[in-house]
């Protein structure tokens, strides 16, 4: 299977992106519509996986949070597409684009069940941090970042 990363431009590419987040991220805890997104999206740099016919199967979030730290969030694979390395190539990605802007290193806040996904692409436990939806805990990863 032939999978594309790249940036959503049109407002269908992103409507598609957003209804992606919802149904990974939102949807199986009842949240509504609108809640996959937050005020960072405007300044962020957004990620999606495209599949044939131009079918968005991954997304994914990058922001600054300072000239040399770089943030990844909102990473979501559709269900019927996850373990086919999609999720890995949206990570290797964002993370080339935040290193050839300045970035020093990614800090993220994984879910519970996300963590051996993350630690299998570098990024070492922080600490534990927030619980979302009453159940899901999360813990700050971070990896640095360095040029080969
Ligand atoms: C977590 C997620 C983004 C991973 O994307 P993916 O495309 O399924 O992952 P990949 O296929 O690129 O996996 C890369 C490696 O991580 C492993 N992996 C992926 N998800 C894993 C998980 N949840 N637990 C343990 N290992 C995992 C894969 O087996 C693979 O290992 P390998 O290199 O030994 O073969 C995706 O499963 C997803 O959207 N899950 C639901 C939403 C979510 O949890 N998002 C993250 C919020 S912080």
């Amino acid at each position: 299977m032939k999978v594309i990363i790249r940036q959503p431009v049109s407002d269908a590419e992103f409507k598609a992106y957003y209804d992606l987040r919802w149904r990974v991220l939102r949807k199986p805890w009842d949240m509504p519509v609108g809640s996959e997104r937050d005020d960072g999206d405007a300044s962020a740099s957004h990620f999606m996986a495209v599949i044939e016919h131009g079918k968005i199967v991954g997304a994914g979030r990058l922001h600054f949070n300072s000239a040399i730290e770089g943030q990844i969030r909102y990473m979501a694979v559709d269900e019927a597409y996850q373990k086919m390395s999609i999720g890995r190539k949206l990570i290797t990605t964002m993370e080339a684009h935040a290193l050839d802007r300045g970035a020093r290193k990614i800090i993220l806040n994984a879910r519970d069940y996300a963590v051996e996904f993350y630690r299998l692409l570098g990024y070492k436990i922080v600490e534990k941090t927030y619980i979302l939806f009453d159940s899901i805990q999360h813990y700050m990863m971070e990896k640095q970042l360095t040029h080969e």
